[in-house]
């Protein structure tokens, strides 16, 4: 088993060093994004990874949101672009066939908040703070905050968190469904590497048709949902590894999973 870690605003791995890193809140300018983007895709084509997890360098902070300078120099044409830059790179990583894992380490707020909602799984660390806090700006979301944050914790509470800008700490995010478990501050990469680990026990073809299964929820009603979840079901049992984990479970021993 492996995961990949992709570390957001390490200074070493930065295509900019002079630009934004970790003493700007590992806040997301173009480079970083197209880093991003870059490292998701290479962990997907990587045979030796299973899991991907996004975390924030240093502990103050997951993402601060988009390189605010960067932001300012956009007008009405150019915004346009650069939204749809940006919802590229996360849509990227929603659509990753293997799970990806933020393990939101700090302020998680702007493109922050809409990266850790592009993940299949968010763990906050107590200290995490979510938030979309565009309009304080005179702008909105852009990076697709506005349709993943109603979709996750529902249209009323995505309302209140874009229209006031107020943040959420962990355990209001954990209570609204935002993050799916809150751990002690600098433990969420652990939390995150010990889910990793589990994910990337289970036979791996019925973990990337599940996940393919989720990704549809959004797209789809429940009716064709259901068609798709019950043709990847016909191809999860088409697998060796299926073999080997009812015979396993039917000979009372462990499955050894070959991924095929
Ligand atoms: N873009 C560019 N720079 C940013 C940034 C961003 N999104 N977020 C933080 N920074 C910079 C600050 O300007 C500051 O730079 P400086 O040291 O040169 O002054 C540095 O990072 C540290 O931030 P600071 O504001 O001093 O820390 P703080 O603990 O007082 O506050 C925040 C932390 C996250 C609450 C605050 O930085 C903030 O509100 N950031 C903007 C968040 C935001 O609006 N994101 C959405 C953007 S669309």
């Amino acid at each position: 088993m492996s995961y990949a870690n992709i570390l957001i605003g390490d200074r070493d791995r930065c295509a900019a060093p002079s630009s934004l890193c970790i003493d700007k809140l590992n806040a997301l300018n173009h480079d970083t994004l197209t880093e991003l983007k870059d490292a998701i895709t290479k962990a997907n084509d990587n045979a030796d990874v299973d899991v991907i997890i996004l975390t924030g360098a240093g502990e103050k902070a997951f993402v601060a949101g988009a390189d605010i300078k960067e932001l300012s120099a956009q007008d009405a044409v150019l915004g346009q672009r650069f939204a749809l830059f940006g919802q590229d790179v996360f849509n990227t990583i929603e659509q990753s066939a293997k799970p990806v894992i933020a393990a939101v380490n700090g302020f998680a707020l702007g493109g922050g908040c809409e990266l850790a909602l592009s993940c299949h799984i968010r763990i906050a660390a107590e200290n995490a703070k979510f938030g979309q806090p565009e309009v304080n700006l005179g702008v909105i979301p852009g990076y697709g905050g506005t349709q993943r944050l109603a979709r996750v914790i529902g249209p009323g509470l995505a309302a209140e968190m874009i229209l006031t800008g107020d943040m959420v700490n962990a355990a209001e995010a954990l209570r609204i469904g935002l993050a799916n478990r809150v751990v002690a501050k600098g433990e969420a990469l652990q939390s995150a590497r010990d889910m990793a680990a589990k994910i990337a026990a289970k036979g791996q073809p019925a973990v990337r048709l599940a996940l393919q299964a989720l990704r549809c929820v959004p797209q789809m009603g429940l009716r064709e949902g259901l068609a798709t979840e019950a043709a990847l079901f016909g191809i999860s049992c088409g697998t060796d590894d299926f073999k080997e984990g009812t015979a396993a479970f039917l000979e009372k021993r462990a499955p050894a999973f070959t991924g095929k």
